[in-house]
């Protein structure tokens, strides 16, 4: 069976991104693949969060997790820090990882962009310790977004640079994953790129229905179409994409349509669209409050989740330093 693993950075609560790029992908290989999913909170430490806060945010991704329909039982669901066997891969892969292509990697570009007074080394070996949470498992396919497709290619890179070096063929090259066509790029509310974190643009699955509303009526439009088929501006295009991801064919065309012959009414489109958004996020929230509050439950998961993935994590360390020439 192939295996398949992806995580999320425990920075605050799960947006519309992060389940349409990643999280429905992780919900429907369940019953097909071996999977694994885990909270990557060594890579959130990039940002030094407050103790109280990483905790909290770890707490906040398992149980979205959950309400968002991944199952323990099928599933091995754990935190990253629970396998520390990750670290030992992480500092010898780091040997293997050149400076100068981590540099290029567009992900450190922006965030020392972002924060020049944080450029730290563990944000420009970002990508390498993503590759060991990858090659640790074995795993075939990575269920990710488009923004991180460029790490999947760093992951085949240092895989095949180790086996090159050693003269093995060990670690496999894992592929990015997608049930539709190509990876996923959910775009914000503001017209300005990708639904984020960060950026203060987004949908959260924990929203309440008036919240939603209120933010997709706020989303940027233009003044409308003036010619029929006219091509669309990237802000509109950007509702059409959400419709995509949450209504049905008749509404898109119904709205299509509308907008070739140039009678569209933005207002009618946003409410439309904030009705079907909710239809995805409502019952997840109501779930997410269930198991919130569950410590007990969340503890075992965690725990028994990162008791599985330790077995496959050790014994991939246990080869890595036979291969390398420990004794
Ligand atoms: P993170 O926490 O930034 O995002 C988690 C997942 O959500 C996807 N995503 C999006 N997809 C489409 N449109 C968007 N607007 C959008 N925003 C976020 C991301 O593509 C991602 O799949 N480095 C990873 C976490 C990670 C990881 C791994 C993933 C660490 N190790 C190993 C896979 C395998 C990250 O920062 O994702």
């Amino acid at each position: 069976m192939e295996i398949v693993l992806s995580g999320i950075r425990p920075t605050g609560d799960l947006h519309l991104g992060n389940y349409f790029g990643a999280l429905r992908n992780f919900v429907k290989m369940q019953d097909d693949y071996k999977c694994n999913f885990f909270v990557a909170d060594y890579h959130s430490l990039t940002t030094h969060p407050h103790p109280e806060d990483l905790r909290i945010n770890v707490k906040k991704i398992l149980s979205q997790y959950i309400a968002s329909g991944l199952d323990p039982e099928k599933s091995t669901i754990y935190v990253q820090s629970d396998v520390p066997e990750v670290c030992e891969l992480y500092m010898l892969m780091n040997m293997n990882a050149y400076i100068g292509e981590l540099e290029r990697t567009a992900s450190f570009k922006e965030k020392a962009r972002q924060n020049p007074d944080n450029v730290n080394a563990g944000l420009l070996t970002y990508a390498v310790l993503m590759a060991c949470d990858i090659l640790i498992q074995k795993a075939d396919k990575v269920p990710v977004g488009k923004d991180q497709e460029q790490h999947l290619e760093m992951t085949c890179r240092f895989a095949r640079r180790f086996n090159n070096i050693y003269g093995v063929e060990y670690f496999k090259e894992p592929k990015a994953f997608s049930f539709s066509k190509d990876l996923i790029k959910v775009p914000g509310l503001d017209g300005t790129g990708k639904m984020g974190k960060s950026t203060n643009n987004g949908i959260y699955l924990i929203d309440e229905d008036k919240d939603i509303r209120k933010k997709v009526m706020k989303a940027v439009t233009d003044s409308g179409p003036t010619e029929p088929n006219q091509a669309k501006p990237e802000v509109i295009q950007n509702l059409f994409t959400l419709m995509d991801l949450v209504s049905d064919r008749s509404t898109i065309e119904h709205f299509e349509n509308a907008w070739n012959d140039c009678s569209i009414r933005y207002g009618d489109l946003k409410k439309q669209l904030a009705e079907d958004i909710i239809r995805t996020v409502a019952p997840i929230r109501e779930h997410i409050k269930d198991i919130y509050n569950d410590d007990a439950y969340l503890e075992r998961v965690a725990r028994e989740g990162a008791e599985k993935a330790r077995v496959q994590a050790a014994k991939t360390v246990k080869e890595v330093r036979q291969i390398i020439g420990f004794k």
